[in-house]
């Protein structure tokens, strides 16, 4: 394998790219864009946290809701890794990489837990698969084995017992300070337009590939 001779020659997209005052419209679009290309799960970013020990760490989440308002909404364990995390520093990164449509978004900014009542409706609203797992599995931490999890997830089902939202299990909603969109550009000239909140509005200028 030699990976000094993969590369690939960008700009094969030839959409004309129009820069709008506020990003959350462009996200959108391009995040459309994915999911009608189709790029399979659109909707994974990359997300990267910073704990008590200064070291980042980074893993693959689900955007499940966004908008200006309330912010980039994906759920998890709220004991997990990230989680401990967020409760030491609520600064966070954000990435979605579309292959196909040779686009990057980078996000940066605070999190948040969701209130309760759209995390417990947002559980309900799960499969019965995913809630059961969620009940059961204490992520991040050590495991002797999947099976003691899948004998729980078993026990669980004989016992009948209503599979409500855990505590511990939520939603995340990260409200962006930046906002950077790529396209990929011929000859390495990649385009990048960086959107900075000011007060109430968004201001935006080009950077340097
Ligand atoms: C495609 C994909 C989607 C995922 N979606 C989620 C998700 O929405 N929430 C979640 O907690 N973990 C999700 N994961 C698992 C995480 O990447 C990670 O393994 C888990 O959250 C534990 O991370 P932590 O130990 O850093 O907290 C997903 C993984 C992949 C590959």
């Amino acid at each position: 394998m030699n990976l000094s001779d993969l590369r690939r020659d960008f700009g094969q997209q030839n959409e004309r790219l129009i820069w709008p005052e506020n990003p959350f419209p462009l996200f959108e679009k391009w995040l459309n864009d994915a999911i009608e290309k189709p790029v399979q799960e659109a909707n994974a970013l990359i997300l990267s946290t910073v704990g008590k020990d200064l070291k980042p760490s980074s893993r693959v989440v689900l955007l499940k809701e966004f908008s200006e308002a309330e912010g980039f909404v994906f759920y998890t364990d709220y004991n997990s890794h990230k989680g401990q995390d967020l409760k030491n520093n609520p600064y966070a990164a954000i990435i979605f990489y579309w292959n196909l449509l040779e686009r990057q978004i980078r996000i940066e900014g605070k999190v948040g837990k969701i209130s309760r009542k759209r995390s417990k409706a947002y559980f309900n609203s799960r499969p019965l698969e995913s809630r059961l797992s969620a009940y059961v599995s204490p992520q991040s931490q050590p495991i002797e084995s999947l099976e003691n999890l899948q004998q729980l997830r078993e026990d669980l089902i004989n016992s009948e017992q209503e599979i409500t939202c855990p505590e511990h299990w939520g939603g995340y909603a990260l409200f962006p300070s930046k906002i950077e969109f790529w396209q990929g550009g011929a000859n390495r000239l990649h385009h990048r337009m960086e959107y900075t909140q000011t007060g109430d509005k968004w201001m935006k200028q080009m950077l340097a590939p």
